[in-house]
């Protein structure tokens, strides 16, 4: 369902390789969804996700903090309030509230793939040629 392509690419490598691991959890949560696996299943894809974005986000916030990024604070404020609301999102999940795919589309779009395209790729340029 979601396709990571070069278009996506931050030009940093290991955050690279980061985004299509959280692009092929995506797939397996949404997948696992839409063919109506069990709720357990499910939860745990949920948690893997949001287990792997809170890494991932570690992981950028480190890199941006040690090299100055002028943006750093802005771009972890995104990083907190996206976790904020994956958690929000699990527990509604875990309550057994009724969760529509298109608005879980929505979300991962939101929560991922808008924010590599819109956000991540803003620190290419500034990583550029440095040694991470
Ligand atoms: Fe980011």
């Amino acid at each position: 369902m979601f396709k990571w392509s070069e278009n996506y690419s931050v030009k940093v490598a290991s955050f690279d390789k980061e985004h299509q691991k959280l692009f092929d959890i995506a797939n397996n949560f949404y997948d696992q969804l839409i063919s109506k696996k069990p709720q357990t299943l499910i939860l745990e894809t949920l948690k893997e996700l949001s287990f792997y974005t809170r890494t991932h986000f570690k992981n950028e916030e480190l890199i941006m903090s040690k090299q100055g990024y002028p943006k750093y604070f802005e771009h972890k404020k995104i990083h907190d309030e996206i976790l904020l609301r994956v958690d929000e999102f699990y527990k509604k999940m875990k309550e057994g509230k009724t969760v529509l795919a298109h608005e879980i589309a929505g979300l991962l779009k939101e929560w991922i793939f808008d924010h590599i395209l819109k956000i991540d790729k803003q620190y290419s340029q500034f990583f550029d040629g440095k040694n991470l």
